[in-house]
């Protein structure tokens, strides 16, 4: 169980990665859009997330509800801005899903 925690944390940093990484590299170009690769990195979030809490109980590790609630919210936003983003090709959803993003890590890290 202990194999799979880790399992899933590792997962769920290259969600995170993939998220920020698109974020940075486009960031240099002129267009910079929120697309597919947020929602599918949101969805990676959800599901490795889930693990880890599941995992986290399994293993008598403390999980905070409230922590995860607001967690899951933000990670609904992300992924219901990138999915706004992908039809109108604008850069304020690309700025949105920056900053959620950025307070989905202070809130993980912090919290
Ligand atoms: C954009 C979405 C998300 C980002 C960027 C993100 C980021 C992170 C990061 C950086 C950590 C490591 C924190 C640490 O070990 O100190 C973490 C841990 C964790 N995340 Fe997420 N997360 C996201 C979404 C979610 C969702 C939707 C859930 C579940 C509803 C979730 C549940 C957890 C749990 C259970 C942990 C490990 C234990 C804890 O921090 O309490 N995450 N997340």
């Amino acid at each position: 169980m202990e194999i799979l925690r880790y399992v899933f944390l590792v997962f769920h940093l290259f969600g995170f990665a993939a998220i920020l990484g698109g974020i940075f590299y486009q960031l240099r170009g002129k267009d910079p859009v929120a697309g597919g690769y947020v929602v599918t990195s949101a969805v990676v979030q959800l599901v490795t997330g889930v693990g880890l809490i599941w995992t986290r109980h399994a293993l008598d590790l403390p999980v905070s509800d409230p922590k995860m609630g607001v967690k899951l919210a933000l990670d609904v936003l992300v992924a219901a801005v990138a999915l706004v983003g992908m039809r109108n090709r604008k850069p304020w959803p690309f700025f949105t899903v920056a900053v959620l993003t950025a307070a989905e890590v202070v809130v993980a890290v912090v919290w």
